[in-house]
Order: C-alpha cells, then structure tokens, then sequence
C-alpha cells in the first residue's frame, strides 16, 4: 500500500494502477463502516484507492469542521488490512489549489429536503468535491455508505444527470450489535448519550416493523419510540420512496431519521417495504 500527499505525487500513482480501479472516497476517522466500502470495493476492483480528505466546503459555518476527527495513522492500519493499493491524504491546497471553487455542483430538488433543509450548502459542498476526486481519480467505480442515503442517491443523480460514466456503488450500513449505526461522530458521544442514541436504530425498527400497517403506521410507530426519550432534539423522521420521492402505495420506501444527541448531531436511516 501506498500513501501520497500531493497531486503530482498521486498522479504518477495513479498512473501504475492497471484494470478497473475502485474509488472510496473518505474524510478519514474510518470505522468497520468504512471497512465495508473497502472490502467490497477489493472484492470487485483490479485496483482499490481511497481519498482520505476532510473537505471545508460540506461544512457550514457553525458545524463541526474544526473538532472532526482526524486520525490518519489509525486509517492507514484501516486501509492495509483491508488491502487498499493506495491512499490520497491531500492537504486543503491540493484539492482547492485556488483556494474553494468558483463552480459548485447544484444539487437540485433532491437537496432541499431532508439534511438540506437542516444543513444549507452541505450537498453542493459534498458533491462538489465528490465531482473533482471522481476526476482525479477517474474510477470505473465508487462506493458510498447507505448510512448517508441521500448523500448516496444525490451521488447516483450527478453522475446520471451529469454523465460522468462511473459505477455509483451503495454498501449497507454496518451496526454496533445494539444497532447504532457507525458513524465518525459517535467518538463524540458521552456514554449517557451513547445510550439515548440508541433510540434512533430503535425508532426505525419499529417503524420498519410497522409496514404491513401502511405507512401511517411506519411514521405513527416510529414517532411514538422517539417520543420514549427526552434527552435527544428530533430535526425530522420522513418516510419516503427508495429514491427519496414520494411514498409508493406498495414497494420500497426509506425512513430517514436525524437527532441532536447532546452536541452531536447523528442521523441513521432503513428499508421499509410497503
Ligand atoms: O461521506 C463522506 O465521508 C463525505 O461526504 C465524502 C463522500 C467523502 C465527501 O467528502
């Protein structure tokens, strides 16, 4: 395994990297979640790269840039068991050489909903530089966590809409054995938190149970859970198509959930069918 920092370093990497190369993009802070990407990404690719870039231009003013947390000996340990080719860890300046980018990618309707409502900006941050590594790196495929599900479907809509001919991969989310989803974040969680998490993964069970119920049923059942715990601030519960579209009458839907947990916003999602 190889690691570069800079992109004329990557680029002549990049360069010895024959067959179909898969690309898992990361902010780094990798986790067994990210070990799923890696793992599927190795299991179907020639040659496996991962980006590990902490990117300002997701990030809003008032969230939590600074206190990310960025462990990148710990990811290379991540990276070499799971038998990465090589790792691009840039430095701000490598990626925005002028300094952020003038063009950003508009992410449509499918980014005023749900986490764009709460994070104005994240989406065309995130796509943005999601674009530019998928340039760089020009990857036959990419593989993007489901735990993000509208981060993954506005991924999968700019590379149709968009044309930019690479294989948008989704891998499931990996749980603890309590069910909280893995998540960088969760280092930031007290263990009193830690445990009023949980009534996340717990309200979205219940309403995944409800299906035979409608989804009145899925929303009234999850609702109910999350209503169970004081100590979390609920932004949205929304049950919605598997394409974040309108709910079908029968077939595959997604309740998506977000919560302020203390100071650390967490947000977890599931397949329900209808
Ligand atoms: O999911 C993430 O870690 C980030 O949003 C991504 C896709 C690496 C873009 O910075």
């Amino acid at each position: 395994m190889k690691l570069v920092r800079t992109r004329s370093e990557f680029f002549a990497a990049r360069a010895e990297q024959l067959g179909t190369v898969g690309l898992v993009p990361t902010m780094g802070a990798l986790h067994a979640g990210h070990s799923a990407l890696l793992d599927a990404a190795r299991a179907e690719c020639d040659s496996v790269i991962t980006t590990n870039f902490v990117n300002p231009l997701q990030f809003g003013p008032t969230e939590d840039l600074a206190r990310y947390p960025r462990t990148l000996d710990a990811d290379l340990e991540v990276c070499e068991k799971a038998g990465v080719d090589l790792v691009w860890a840039p430095s701000v300046d490598d990626v925005y050489p002028y300094g952020g980018t003038q063009v950003r990618v508009e992410p449509g309707p499918l980014g005023d909903i749900l986490e764009g409502m709460v994070r104005p900006g994240h989406f065309s941050g995130m796509l943005t530089v999601v674009a530019k590594f998928l340039n760089l790196v020009r990857p036959g495929r990419a593989y993007f966590g489901e735990k993000d599900y509208q981060q993954l479907a506005l991924i999968r809509q700019m590379t149709e809409d968009l044309e930019l001919g690479v294989a948008v991969v989704g891998v499931g989310t990996v749980r603890e054995a309590d069910g909280l989803a893995l998540s960088s974040r969760n280092v930031f969680l007290s263990a009193a938190e830690r445990t009023h998490a949980l009534i996340l993964s717990h309200a979205l069970a219940a309403g995944r149970a409800a299906a035979h119920e409608g989804a009145i049923g899925v929303i009234t059942a999850a609702t109910a859970v999350l209503a169970s715990e004081p100590d979390i601030a609920v932004d949205y519960l929304e049950l919605r198509g598997a394409d974040l579209r309108e709910i079908p009458v029968h077939g595959a839907c997604r309740l998506l959930v977000a919560a302020r947990v203390g100071t650390t916003r967490l947000i977890d999602n599931v397949g329900v069918e209808l």
